[in-house]
């Protein structure tokens, strides 16, 4: 329903969708536009664990029915659904703007691989491959077939608020499961529009149901907490790492496998044969596009030593050109505003550690207000919470080294050759994204394989993967669990191994099984010798 109109747009009034309708249930909260406080975007509510449960079961109830569906027919859902984002892209864009802050160029990105994902699985309703596989008896075919799990339980982040929802969605639902989706309480709107536009291209009631609500003490908690009730066969998670453990645990005493994509600290490496323009403007990317409120974003910027002054002095310039502001009035702008109060109060606590554990400031000033203005800001900066672009000295060891910040602040790294900045680029506990600049093709091969993470980019950013390639990664950063791509299909379906036996009779693997014995041995040495 629509409430009201602002100069950004209308205000809407929405409930959890379960089973096709709006569920008007529980504590009414508020999202408003983050560049833009006065602006409302949204009107929810906050769900129970009974609404929750309701939902579980209408999702158990559409699975008899949805499982059953040809797979073909499932992503000829998905082709609709590909053809109705890209229709309604400029819309979705335009509430992304507004709803999370990020630019128009990134929300369309953001869209844009959803799209890309709702193709590649559309088709792939048509592979969907098991295999065929010889008996070692006469008579008998052997064929293995995936299967779906049942109903997943989501909980996803707002700062790809429809791409990353649309890497666990489209998948789970092309290979027949049925979903509980709590979303991100920063994107309520998009997430509820998502869903609507499932149901347009045809995807049945049920299927996929949203509840909305908080995290911790909230309804994503509750969420996870009805594994133990028995009521999901599999759990999706994009967050944090403490969370993503917690989930983990509930998930493995319910003996169920959870897809966890938790945080990153992501090494950028730049080598002294690099081409050095190149490098400054993907580590620039890297550092402040989406405000460094990305996953993939860079954490940490290793310069080796001989060209690691001329690096700096370019950085610096260039971050002192990164323009910041309400990305909706002025499209100009490089990065918005935080994505929520929590994120910004966690990006403001990372200037005590610098100061405690003796890094350098190089460039930034916390948070740009009137007071304390940034030189290149655009709109006004007490609407919404904005953070100066941050550039720090630091070493391995300091927290803010080895600590996922979520914000626009980045590290330079002095070393003083290619082992060093290995050594560095392992040096904390995560291991998502990396990048290394160099045209040395012998040192982009040892980068390549020493460094710790699922994913990695030889000059290029540490950012912008594409839908069609596994995403994840591996230590803090997540279970192993890959999303995207062919990968994914693993997390949402189990094998099931298929015997067919024509013979009529009971033939008994192993023991009625017709083996050629080997003939007495030549007694080659008497004969040669
Ligand atoms: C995230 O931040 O959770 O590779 C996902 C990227 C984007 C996705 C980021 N395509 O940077």
């Amino acid at each position: 329903m629509q409430l009201h109109r602002s100069r950004y747009g209308s205000a809407l009034e929405i409930g959890h969708l379960i089973g096709g309708e709006e569920v008007f249930e529980g504590e009414v909260q508020e999202r408003r536009n983050p560049a833009d406080r006065e602006d409302l975007v949204a009107r929810f509510p906050v769900g129970s664990k009974e609404v929750l449960r309701k939902a579980a079961r209408v999702a158990q109830e559409a699975f008899r029915a949805w499982s059953r569906t040809p797979a073909p027919v499932r992503g000829a859902v998905l082709m609709n659904l590909a053809q109705i984002l890209t229709r309604e892209k400029e819309a979705l864009v335009r509430l992304m703007v507004r709803e999370v802050g990020k630019t128009f160029k990134e929300a369309g990105g953001d869209v844009q691989e959803a799209i890309d994902t709702a193709v590649f699985f559309a088709s792939e309703g048509r592979r969907l491959y098991g295999q065929t596989v010889p008996s070692e008896m006469r008579d008998k075919e052997l064929f293995t077939f995936r299967r779906p799990l049942g109903v997943v339980g989501m909980i996803t982040a707002g700062n790809f608020p429809i791409a990353v929802p649309s890497w666990k969605l489209i998948p789970a639902v092309l290979t027949g499961n049925t979903v509980v989706w709590k979303p991100s309480e920063d994107s309520p709107a998009l997430s509820y529009v998502f869903v609507r536009l499932f149901e347009e291209a045809g995807l049945p009631p049920g299927v996929i149901n949203v509840v909305f609500g908080g995290g911790k003490d909230s309804t994503g908690q509750w969420l996870v907490e009805l594994m133990d009730e028995g009521l999901l066969n599999k759990f999706a998670f994009t967050g944090s790492t403490a969370v993503g453990r917690w989930i983990g645990e509930v998930a493995g005493r319910n003996l169920l496998r959870p897809t966890l994509e938790l945080g990153g600290k992501n090494p950028l490496v730049v080598l002294r044969d690099a081409d050095l323009e190149l490098a400054v403007e993907g580590a620039w990317w890297s550092a402040f596009a989406t405000g460094g409120q990305r996953c993939t974003s860079a954490g940490n910027i290793i310069v080796e030593a001989p060209i690691y002054d001329e690096f700096k002095r370019r950085f610096l310039e260039k971050t002192e050109s990164t323009v910041v502001g309400n990305p909706f009035t002025h499209p100009q702008v490089t990065y918005g505003p935080f994505i929520n109060q929590r994120l910004f109060e966690r990006w403001l606590e990372h200037y005590t550690w610098g100061q405690q554990d003796g890094a350098q400031l190089l460039f930034g000033k916390a948070r740009i207000t009137a007071k304390n203005p940034y030189p290149h800001f655009q709109g006004d900066p007490e609407a919404g919470l904005f953070g100066w672009p941050t550039v720090w000295e630091a070493r391995p060891g300091m927290r803010q080294f080895e600590q996922e910040i979520f914000g626009p602040t980045v590290n330079l790294v002095r070393v003083e050759d290619l082992d060093e900045a290995i050594e560095a680029a392992n040096a904390h506990s995560y291991g998502l994204s990396s990048a290394v600049y160099t045209n040395r093709r012998d040192w982009a091969y040892r980068f390549k394989n020493e460094i710790r993470a699922g994913m990695t980019s030889v000059n290029n950013s540490t950012v912008g993967a594409e839908a069609h390639l596994p995403f994840g990664g591996i230590r803090g950063s997540g279970n192993g669990a890959r999303e995207s791509g062919i990968w994914v299909i693993e997390e949402y379906t189990y094998w099931q191994a298929v015997n067919e036996e024509y013979s009529g009779r009971l033939q008994l693997a192993q023991m009625d099984t017709g083996y050629t014995q080997p003939r007495p041995p030549t007694d080659w040495a008497g004969l040669l010798g």
